[in-house]
């Protein structure tokens, strides 16, 4: 029995909805939100819209161990994309604590990891809510640092959960966790209810 079912319609409108409706409804919220490239348009239509942006907190699911300027940071992407929002955008920080937060968006690798769990580091599902420093192994090439990223227990710590995912591939790989595979993401569908919005 898994916690994650497929989004009705998976497109990036009915995600900048979904987040938007978080944020409108909650008050003061905490968003975790992604790294990669899948999000950045859908980042661009978000921070379009006129919303209570004062009362919300965004910081990254996780993060590559370079600085906050470096073109691979998480946090810098985040920057650029929401900061004259007038959100307040925090760094992944190596010390406690960490928040529940009220929406937590995650992207999804070929190999089924998220944050930076990644199926080599073998991501415990019952390690207390935290942030951890990784070494994935292989390095991704496409972003070959070192890591720092929330457990699967911080991820689920949440009132609401979604993986955006686009393409064939990723598709295979969603399938395969709700078939059973033993994936990172599949972990974390055994921790929360989690909503997938995927298309081609
Ligand atoms: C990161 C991410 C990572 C990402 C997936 C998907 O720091 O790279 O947080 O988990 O979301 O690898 O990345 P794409 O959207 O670029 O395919």
């Amino acid at each position: 029995m898994t916690n994650a079912r497929w989004a009705d319609d998976g497109g990036d409108a009915a995600v900048v909805a979904r987040v938007a409706a978080a944020i409108d409804r909650r008050g003061p919220v905490t968003l975790c939100l992604p790294g990669g490239n899948t999000p950045r348009s859908i980042f661009a239509a978000l921070a379009g819209l006129r919303l209570p942006w004062d009362k919300v907190t965004i910081m990254p699911g996780d993060e590559r161990v370079v600085p906050h300027d470096h073109p691979a940071s998480n946090v810098g992407a985040l920057r650029a994309a929401f900061g004259a929002t007038g959100a307040t955008i925090e760094p992944l920080s190596l010390s406690p604590p960490v928040p529940r937060f009220g929406f937590v968006w995650l992207g999804i690798g070929d190999d089924g990891h998220v944050a930076s769990l990644f199926p080599s580091a073998n991501p415990d599902p019952t390690a207390p809510v935290g942030v951890i420093a990784v070494v994935p192994d292989p390095l991704p090439p496409e972003a070959p640092y070192p890591r720092r990223t929330l457990t699967l227990a911080a991820l689920a710590n949440a009132d609401e959960v979604i993986v955006v995912a686009r393409g064939a591939a990723k598709r295979a790989v969603l399938d395969a966790a709700l078939a059973g595979a033993d994936l990172p993401v599949a972990r974390l569908f055994g921790l929360a209810s989690v909503t997938l919005y995927w298309q081609p």
